[in-house]
């Protein structure tokens, strides 16, 4: 077993080392393989996704990923910024499929900007479509207007567009995770101004009739949204596309105490897997040693259970994190009063002392 360990930029150096102390602790036989990815690649390399990186990536049997991106490069051009490698990875690999579980840690209750009985238990699952949507559709461009009189006619745009194919596949993906959960699902989209999400909610209801057995909503985006910051634990699994998967994921993060708790897990149709913590680089907490590891130990137990078949490791990481969640040590991200404030080391030092 191979695993392809991309750190990335910002705080990804940090967390992703605790993860690969994490599992270099297990003992168990795969061979990690690191190299650049994002910003650090394009210094290294002109490119923030070098043929290489991508190279390593295809062929390991899961990809471990820190974060890319930094202000710093906001005025390179689209195609040489860092977050075109995770997108690059991400369509390369064909990873469709991603996971992001939204699960309220009895210990963080009080660290949710939401009341603690609005959260406690809190356990959702959020399938986002990855490779599909206005992320990659084409046509997208800009055009600027040639007459010079009429400054106010340059435009941008890019394309919405999902194909049948793509939403079948991310369905059948969302109820069968249902199947193992509480057998709901709530599909998200915006039937009521857009074709592509009429498309949608048509096809996800037409794949349904062969999972009698789950249960079907359909809601608008902006109703979720709002239904999610409401009554959370009224959702089980939510299935949508990619930015509106984006925006949710983000805000569902905030239920949990931080986005710093948040794993993910982006597959394939091969199990082939990437995974990353949901949050960014952090570039304004990068290299100071506060960055919580939390999120990113959790996909390497994801990566263990999806990828590398080692369910009883990846629990064994779960269990580790839940015992130093309860032993009160806690990031500043999730710090509150009562707690021990920790860095990203001496975190990453508990979840060792734990597993052992
Ligand atoms: C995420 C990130 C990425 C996305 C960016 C970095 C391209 O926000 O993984 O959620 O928009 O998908
Ligand atoms: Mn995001």
């Amino acid at each position: 077993m191979k695993i392809a360990v991309l750190p990335g930029d910002g705080i990804g150096t940090e967390i992703v080392a605790e993860a690969v102390r994490v599992l270099d602790a297990l003992d168990l036989k795969f061979e990690m393989e690191t190299a650049l990815v994002g910003g650090a690649a394009y210094e290294a390399h002109g490119h923030p996704l070098p043929e290489a990186t991508l190279k390593l990536a295809k062929e390991a049997d899961a990809v471990l990923f820190g974060a890319v991106g930094d202000w710093k490069y906001d005025k390179l051009d689209r195609p040489l910024r860092p977050e075109q490698a995770i997108l690059g990875l991400r369509k390369n690999l064909g990873l469709f499929a991603n996971f992001r579980p939204a699960i309220c840690y009895e210990q963080l209750t009080h660290a949710s900007s939401l009341k603690p009985e609005l959260v406690a238990g809190l356990d959702i699952l959020i399938i986002r479509e990855l490779t599909g949507d206005i992320y990659f559709g084409q046509p997208r461009g800009k055009r600027v207007a040639t007459d010079g009189h009429f400054p106010g006619a340059d435009e941008a745009f890019d394309t919405m567009r999902y194909s049948r194919p793509e939403i079948e596949r991310i369905a059948r993906v969302a109820f069968e995770a249902a199947r193992k959960r509480n057998k709901r699902v709530t599909s998200v989209d915006k039937a009521n101004v857009l074709e592509t999400f009429q498309f949608w909610k048509d096809v996800v209801t037409e794949v349904h009739k062969d999972y009698p057995d789950v249960a079907l909503e359909h809601m608008y985006v902006d109703n979720a949204a709002m239904q999610l910051v409401k009554k959370p634990k009224a959702f089980d699994v939510i299935v949508t596309g990619n930015m509106f998967g984006d925006i949710l994921s983000d805000e569902a993060s905030m239920l949990t105490g931080s986005i710093g708790m948040l794993p993910s897990a982006s597959l394939n149709d091969s199990n082939q897997g990437l995974y990353e913590p949901s949050h960014g680089s952090a570039p304004d907490i990068a290299g100071k040693g506060v960055a919580n590891p939390l999120a990113t130990i959790l996909s390497a137990a994801m990566m263990l259970r999806f990828s590398l078949n080692q369910e009883e490791a990846a629990q064994r990481i779960e269990t580790a994190v839940k015992a130093v969640l309860a032993q009160g040590l806690r990031t500043p991200d999730i710090w509150s009063e009562g707690t021990t404030k920790v860095g990203t080391r001496e975190m990453g030092d508990a979840v060792l002392k734990a597993l052992a």
